[in-house]
């Protein structure tokens, strides 16, 4: 864990691996040299310098007024897009970790000039950026034991890995209370979501249902949240058809957990999320294709939102009471395993044919919608799956498929996405669709054929909210693992925690 802490000591004063010190591009030509000319550096590594956001330089700084080795200058664009300060918060956090740094002085003596410029306050930038510098840092390294190179005689064993220990946000004195309330959510938000990334990151073979239950009990001890977890045998006493069917291939019980926050005060409203928690994904007697198929330990991506989302939600004390359902399980072939053509009856007594194993996703989570609804009469409800490699096909690998019966909330999940970065793209849940779901032998049929993969999908989920007004299912395919070769640090990406919190904190 890193410490993160807020400082208004002056910049000489303060010793550290780096000094990063973030500049508009505009006042490369003035405020920058000033500063440069005041601490006895070369200003003339200024000009190699573009302030574009992100864009960086090291300048090392030896024989000037500094107890810091190096400074990075970090370009912000022209300080005015909330993107921007993300962009360069990134890239700062690379800059660290490829330079090794495990104390770093972040200079944001121009906070409250910043804020006037984004039109964001002062607390929500120091947020966003301690955030931002927290998540971009990153690794999961926990199943490296560095054994490999001793043996071969190369290092001694692993490494002391050299990790971001302390972040210290410089800030003039008028900032300092502000920035250090945004420093202390930005820290609970980045926490969070690097913890979904740890549980996504983890393989299938260490992380199983019951593993999942494990982790959401240890994150409701964390926040004080309460949480309750069916085992196999309570399942089927509640009759959970579509959670069994998916687990009767596997050799590990399913779990059903549910973690609830409860305000102090008397909440504003009760909204129930739903995540998908498939601990690994192949397909089922439907097998999935070698290729890519290790990618499939993320499919219980949802869950890992979920379980990232209401630790922040409650750390951050939201007057939202909130609880999380994860219906969790490995889809795996065998001779027990549901079949092609088989007819399952699921907790809300709707039966569905399934065509197709690998489109388990949906059967566990009928299940768990139809119990938020029945025992929870949430307000709202949200789920979040890794549903359909046909969303993807539809947005890629950065947007997340919305899908919602209501236009209101739709919108300001739409608006959560462009202020968190977590960005989602709406699609039809019109009549339509429905055509492509029937079923001649069930209520309902678990595949929709050649088009609108993801859409019909959502159509299925559809059927188990009973009519509630207030439903948005999110698929989160895409963005939430990002693979060998992209920009971003392969692996589990956290995607829905900040969509979510930022979702939750708007709640009107
Ligand atoms: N977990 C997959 C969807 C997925 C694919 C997530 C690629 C992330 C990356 C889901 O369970 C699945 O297999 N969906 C099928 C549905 C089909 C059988 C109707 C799909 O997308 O192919
Ligand atoms: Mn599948
Ligand atoms: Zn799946």
């Amino acid at each position: 864990m890193t410490k993160v802490t807020v400082t208004k000591s002056s910049l000489k004063s303060l010793r550290s691996g780096l000094l990063v010190m973030p500049f508009a591009a505009k006042e490369l030509k003035k405020d920058a040299v000033k500063t440069f000319e005041t601490f006895g550096l070369d200003v003339a590594a200024l000009k190699d310098c573009n302030g574009k956001a992100g864009d960086s330089l090291v300048v090392y700084s030896g024989g000037s007024k500094l107890k810091t080795p190096r400074i990075l200058l970090v370009g912000l664009g022209n300080a005015s897009k909330i993107e921007d300060f993300r962009k360069s918060a990134f890239s700062i956090a690379h800059q660290a970790s490829s330079l090794k740094v495990q104390n770093l002085v972040l200079d944001c003596s121009s906070i409250a000039a910043w804020a006037r410029n984004t039109g964001e306050s002062v607390g929500s930038l120091s947020e966003l950026l301690v955030d931002a510098v927290l998540y971009g840092s990153y690794s999961f390294d926990r199943l490296k034991s560095g054994k490999a190179e001793k043996k071969r005689g190369k290092g001694k064993g692993r490494e002391e890995k050299i990790r971001l220990r302390e972040l210290k946000v410089r800030v003039n004195a008028g900032s300092v209370k502000e920035a250090t309330e945004g420093a202390g959510r930005g820290v609970i938000i980045a926490d969070a979501r690097n913890l979904a990334r740890d549980l996504v990151n983890l393989p299938g073979n260490l992380l199983n249902a019951e593993d999942i239950a494990d982790a959401a009990r240890k994150s409701a001890e964390k926040s004080g949240c309460k949480v309750r977890v069916f085992d196999k045998a309570e399942i089927e006493k509640l009759g959970m058809g579509g959670l069994l069917a998916v687990n009767k291939g596997s050799h590990s019980p399913p779990t059903f957990t549910i973690l609830d926050y409860e305000p102090e005060s008397e909440p504003v409203a009760t909204v129930a999320l739903v995540g998908k928690g498939v601990t690994f994904d192949s397909g089922g007697i439907s097998l999935k294709p070698a290729n890519g198929m290790d990618e499939m330990k993320s499919d219980m991506a949802g869950a890992a939102a979920v379980i990232g989302t209401i630790e922040a939600a409650a750390l951050l004390g939201l007057p939202l009471h909130i609880v999380g359902f994860i219906p969790a399980t490995d889809n795996m072939p065998g001779g027990a395993a549901q079949k092609p053509g088989d007819v399952i009856t699921t907790y809300s007594g709707i039966t569905v044919e399934v065509g197709n194993t690998d489109a388990e996703g949906r059967l566990i989570l009928a299940d768990a919608l139809a119990y938020a609804l029945k025992h929870y009469s949430p307000d709202a409800v949200i789920d979040l799956a890794t549903l359909t490699g046909a969303c993807i096909v539809a947005l890629g690998y950065s947007v997340a498929g919305l899908f919602s019966n209501n236009d209101r909330f739709a919108r300001e999940i739409y608006d959560a996405g462009k202020r968190s970065g977590e960005k989602v793209w709406r699609m039809p849940v019109w009549e339509e669709y429905d055509e492509l779901i029937k079923s001649e032998v069930a209520d309902v049929h678990n595949t929709g054929g050649k088009g609108a993969g993801s859409i019909t999908a959502a159509k299925f989920l559809e059927k188990f909210i009973e009519g509630h007004k207030t439903w948005a299912h999110i698929d989160i395919a895409g963005p939430s693992f990002s693979t060998k070769g992209g920009k971003t640090k392969q692996g589990g990406t956290g995607f829905g925690v900040r969509l979510l919190v930022d979702l939750l904190r708007a709640w009107r």
